[in-house]
């Protein structure tokens, strides 16, 4: 029999997905917390949060399509959070539930391993929910950084929102005025194939991409073949998920346990 009542962490999601369950109860496990994530697959996001409330869920995962309509059913919403526009973590401290939004810091922690971002010049390239956690986390290390997105419209606005430049669509995108480039579209997600920046790249840039299926996408081996350096997107969801795990135990995060099972689970997944 268990020693204490277990914790219960989970996600809400469109379909049931399962590397945050892996990557979570690694960290659990490792911490030796009587925590155990479930991944929910639901359809109305709003119940999704009454059952927080109803069930005591310590921490929800919120992914795509939820991130932006849970907002207005939470009763708190970190200032990060509120400026991006998306909650992808919901943290129940005590019956209050907080949003947070854990993307930025998961991509510049990674990007921070590399280099420096102060004054550095970033091309981000999309304007979705990625993106503007992406921009916003740059913005905030003091980088100077430009949107380049296929659609002009949405990538206007991301740009005058957060305070970025807006350079037009991926093929004006012109290596020589940059220092870092970061894939944020889906594309290359699941798509071993697409590189959305083929020929575009030059050595001395570093490149990131978010999509974090495959581990090395066709992005990332195409820069690492012309010796430029690189930041995989799973990196940016280790790091993610480790503001997670601070938020719902408290603890410091094992990112090392956290990546090993994310990695066997991706294998796993055969991408
Ligand atoms: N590594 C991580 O921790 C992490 C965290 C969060 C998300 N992600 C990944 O980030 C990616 C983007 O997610 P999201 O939530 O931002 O999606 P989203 O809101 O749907 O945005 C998709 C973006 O991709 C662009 N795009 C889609 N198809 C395209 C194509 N064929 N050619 C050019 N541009 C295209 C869209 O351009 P338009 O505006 O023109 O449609 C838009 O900018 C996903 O792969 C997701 O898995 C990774």
């Amino acid at each position: 029999m268990p020693q204490s009542l277990p914790t219960l962490c989970g996600s809400i999601m469109g379909s049931p997905f399962s590397l945050s369950a892996k990557i979570h109860n690694a960290a659990y496990a490792a911490l030796g917390l009587d925590y155990t994530f479930v991944c929910f697959g639901i359809e109305d996001p709003v119940a999704g949060v009454a059952a927080i409330r109803t069930l005591g869920v310590r921490g929800m995962n919120v992914s795509m399509p939820y991130k932006t309509v849970v907002m207005e059913h939470l009763d708190a919403i970190d200032e990060s959070a509120l400026v991006i526009g998306a909650v992808n973590t919901i943290n129940n401290v005590d019956g209050v539930l907080t949003g947070y939004n854990t993307d930025y810091l998961g991509a510049v922690r990674a990007l921070q391993e590399v280099c420096e971002l102060n004054k550095k010049r970033v091309a981000v390239i999309g304007a979705g929910g990625a993106a503007r956690a992406v921009v916003y986390g740059c913005l905030q290390a003091a980088a100077r950084v430009t949107v380049f997105n296929r659609s002009s419209e949405r990538g206007k606005v991301l740009s005058s929102d957060l305070g970025a430049h807006w350079g037009g669509g991926v093929e004006t995108f012109a290596a020589q005025d940059f220092d870092i480039v970061i894939n944020a579209t889906s594309v290359g997600f699941k798509q071993p194939d697409s590189n959305p920046l083929d020929g575009l790249l030059a050595s001395h840039l570093i490149v990131m991409d978010v999509a974090f299926m495959p581990v090395r996408t066709a992005l990332l081996l195409q820069a690492a073949e012309l010796g430029c350096r690189t930041v995989s997107g799973t990196r940016m969801l280790v790091h993610q998920a480790c503001r997670q795990i601070e938020l719902y135990t408290g603890m410091e995060a094992p990112i090392d346990i956290m990546e090993q099972a994310m990695l066997e689970e991706i294998q796993r997944l055969n991408l």
